[in-house]
């Protein structure tokens, strides 16, 4: 008899459990970019395939006002821009995005991340996918909503899209208005509402009040928006104990730096879980930190693996959702709980 309770009590806190992942989501961080260049169609399809809940795309603007999906404002850190174009760089050496047109970026190979070292190319992350092989370009936006909009037609699925507005003042001050063309095309695309499968994310407070205040309205579509935030010294008052109500004045959910809800101080034996998560939820709002990797170095001390970092975030700090370069990973951990 009593083993029998203790078997219903175990069923039944497994179900708990398992209705618990169902809710969580995997958000591939620039596709499946632990495998294939980042921001790449062939990432973003491998992503997919993978079983990501949402795929990421950051965003910068060309000079003929197109909009890209491209990590940094600048083309120097993933393609052959200074081999094509060595005489564009503006003043301190690098190649802005906003100083090329799309034929131009089109022209360049993007590849897996490098740094230059010593006068020559040193891949970023040693083990993933070899830098200058293969053939990969620079998207734009409406290619990969195609992409995926395509794939859920022919897979059936639902999977969604998370645009990060890039650097929003350096695009203003470039006489451009990102965030206006980037919610252009969302609603030209059909994601107009709350309960469509796009979260639109910046670092930057005053543009996430000016998107919710005023974009959004004057667009007539209404979407969830989430505030990334970097480190403690972003917005300190977003970590505040009230900072989260404050917040969710303005967005759905925050995108937190990993360290900030699991402090990085924090040891196997002692996990150091900040209020943010619960202030979060208690004010309503999802939590999707990031960026969960798996190459060497990439571990927190707390987490004698991967599988653990995971069960850590996702579970004991109870976060709704993850970036992560390998959804892979993530989705299994999911199904498997
Ligand atoms: O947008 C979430 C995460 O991607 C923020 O970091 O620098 O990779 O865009 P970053
Ligand atoms: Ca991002």
């Amino acid at each position: 008899m009593c083993t029998g309770i203790r078997l219903i009590t175990l069923l039944a806190s497994f179900m708990t459990m398992a209705e618990l992942a169902a809710e969580k989501i995997v958000i591939a961080h620039r596709g499946a970019s632990g495998y294939l260049p980042e921001h790449t169609l062939a990432a973003k399809s491998m992503a997919y395939a993978m079983g990501a809940t949402y795929i990421e795309q950051d965003v910068v603007m060309t000079r003929d006002n197109v909009l890209i999906v491209l990590h940094d404002i600048t083309l120097d850190r993933t393609t052959d821009v200074s081999e094509k174009f060595p005489d564009r760089s503006r003043g301190d050496g690098r190649f802005y995005a906003i100083d090329f047109t799309l034929k131009e970026i089109r022209s360049l190979s993007a590849t897996e991340g490098f740094r230059i070292q010593g006068g020559e190319k040193v891949q970023g992350y040693k083990n993933r996918f070899p830098m200058n092989t293969s053939s990969f370009g620079v998207p734009t936006l409406e290619e990969e909503l195609e992409l995926i909009q395509g794939l859920n037609r022919s897979t059936g699925k639902d999977v969604g899209i998370y645009p990060e507005i890039k650097q929003p003042e350096f695009h203003r001050d470039e006489g451009k208005d990102i965030s206006s063309e980037v919610v252009r095309l969302l609603k030209r695309y059909g994601y107009t509402t709350k309960d469509h499968k796009v979260f639109l994310q910046t670092f930057s407070f005053e543009e996430l009040k000016i998107i919710r205040n005023e974009i959004l309205p004057e667009a007539g579509i209404d979407l969830n928006l989430i505030q990334l935030i970097g480190s403690e010294m972003s917005y300190p008052w977003m970590l505040e104990r009230d900072g989260m109500e404050k917040l969710a004045g303005f967005a759905d959910g925050i995108g937190p730096a990993k360290g900030l809800v699991i402090s990085r101080e924090s040891t196997t034996s002692n996990l150091e879980i900040t209020p943010l998560v619960s202030r979060a939820h208690a004010a309503g709002l999802k939590v999707h930190p990031y960026t969960y990797r798996m190459d060497p170095g990439q571990l927190p001390s707390y987490a004698s693996d991967f599988q653990e970092l995971l069960r850590q975030h996702y579970f004991d700090a109870d976060v709704d959702g993850i970036f992560t370069d390998f959804p892979d990973k993530a989705v299994e951990f999911l199904e498997a709980n």
